[in-house]
């Protein structure tokens, strides 16, 4: 059976108080409503419909950057959910199958549960994914009978009795594409928010003789952010869920509460963690590597049996070959670091090649921008660069080549020669000597004038 997805994501989020639309508010390195449409590609879904409205300049960006099949609709006035979903209908003509609505600020439906409602659908029209809260709030109530949804009621129109019960909505639905917009078609707006409430569709479906049914998952998936406060709780979980999955997975980490993954990080089994380590988005680890504490990661890749940090940074397009050594306070950028090779302290290599088993000294840096252009630094195999090394990009320095401390590379080095670049030592005697004199005789007599 086909299946559209339709994201709800035009809210202003007030409670955020934040310029930034809500569902673009990261956890773990992505926007929330890319972590709804992540989990719901086990469905596979022909189609992608995105509501926006507040910020939708932005939003837009954000679900095209995920996916550029997705299409974007405007509802240019937020008049509930249910009228956000009637703006998918001209975007979901001619579409026959299963829709599943989603929302944007409820970021942790897990891919098991999507498939569940999916397939719950064999024996109702209407699904609902509900859960049991331990506290319940201002969600949504399922009035239940039996394993039928009689209707859901919105904390703000329900009785005390109503209040009582902890089954709640999630907000995710499914129903054929069909059967929702006739449904839809339905929900008027007379309650205590005068909005048209997606909520109510179990209700006008069980008086036209359709059958509507909830199903449930873990508290934890339902997780809607309204608030910063809430914002930082997703982060928190989704924080102590990967940590438990990647030591499940065989990766060690001393102190697993301090480090920090990104949504999609990956690291292999018996990978080692320390302590504070953080991941930005993109990061792949393989079996074996070490990552010493305080360093930070994004955009990279580090091969089996490397070594990094202690407090290195690694950015986009750093890429390191196995038992490739990268120590303390080195960054990485744009640069494959081919295997053996040890760029071990202060230095930065940017917009650059190194060659295996080179080794660079402590200080050496790629000169990769010119104010206007970035340029390449190319380092053959089992060179040597000395401490201190300005390599001014665009150059090469061949293999087994070697640079003297301090030099200012300007001009390529070919293979198996030493580049020296540098004023040449002098020594004058006594100098220094007479020169301390001069200087204390002056500050005497300063200090006499006063
Ligand atoms: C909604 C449910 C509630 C459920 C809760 C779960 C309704 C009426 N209520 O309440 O039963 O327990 O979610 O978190 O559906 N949106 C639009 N356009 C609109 C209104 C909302 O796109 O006109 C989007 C929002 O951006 C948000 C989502 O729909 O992503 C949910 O809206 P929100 O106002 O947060 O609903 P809740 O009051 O949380
Ligand atoms: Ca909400």
């Amino acid at each position: 059976m086909p299946t559209a997805l339709i994201v709800l994501a035009a809210g202003q989020g007030t409670r955020m108080n934040s310029d930034l639309p809500k569902v673009l508010h990261p956890i773990a390195g992505a926007p929330m409503l890319v972590h709804a449409m992540r989990a719901s590609s086990i469905l596979e879904p022909d189609r992608i419909v995105v509501i926006a409205g507040h910020g939708a300049d932005k939003v837009s960006k954000a679900a095209l950057a995920y996916d550029d099949n997705v299409q974007v609709v405007i509802q240019e006035e937020q008049l509930g959910t249910a009228h956000a979903v009637a703006q998918a209908r001209e975007a979901l003509a001619g579409f026959d199958g299963d829709v599943i609505v989603l929302y944007g600020d409820t970021p942790f439906i897990s891919p098991e549960t999507l498939a569940a409602l999916v397939e719950a659908r064999a024996s109702h029209d209407v699904i609902i994914l509900g859960f049991e809260a331990t506290d319940p709030a201002r969600y949504g109530r399922l009035v239940m009978e039996g394993c039928d949804l009689q209707r859901i009621v919105e904390f703000k129109d329900a009785s005390d009795a109503e209040r009582a019960i902890t089954f709640c909505n999630s907000g995710v639905l499914a129903a054929d594409s069909k059967t929702l917009f006739d449904l839809i078609d339905a929900v008027g707006n007379d309650n205590a928010a005068g909005e048209y409430y997606l909520t109510d569709v179990p209700a006008i479906a069980r008086d036209r003789g359709l059958k509507a049914t909830a199903i449930s998952c873990d508290e934890s998936e339902t997780l809607g952010v309204n608030s910063r406060a809430e914002l930082a709780a997703a982060e928190a979980a989704f924080q102590a869920k990967t940590r438990t999955e990647a030591l499940a997975n065989g990766v060690t980490m001393t102190a697993p509460e301090t480090v920090f993954f990104a949504y999609d990080t990956y690291v292999g089994r018996d990978a080692v963690i320390e302590p504070n380590v953080v991941f930005g988005p993109e990061v792949t680890v393989e079996s074996g590597a070490t990552l010493r504490a305080f360093s930070h990661l994004e955009g990279c890749h580090v091969s089996r049996g490397a070594v990094v940090g202690p407090y290195a940074r690694l950015r986009p397009g750093a890429e390191l070959a196995e038992d490739v050594r990268i120590g303390n306070f080195v960054e990485v950028k744009n640069a494959t670091i081919d295997e053996g090779a040890k760029v071990n302290h202060l230095s930065y290599v940017g917009d650059a090649s190194i060659g295996e088993d080179t080794n660079v000294g402590a200080g050496t840096i790629t000169c990769n921008y010119d104010g206007v252009f970035k340029h390449r630094t190319e380092i053959g195999a089992r060179a040597f660069i000395g401490s201190n090394t300005m390599l001014v990009a665009p150059v090469k320095v061949g293999d087994e080549a070697m640079t003297a401390t301090g030099t200012v590379v300007t001009k390529n080095v070919p293979d198996g020669a030493l580049a020296v670049a540098r004023a040449r030592h002098e020594n004058k005697p006594g100098l220094a000597r007479r020169m301390f004199e001069r200087l204390r005789d002056l500050k005497a007599r300063q200090q006499e004038k006063k």
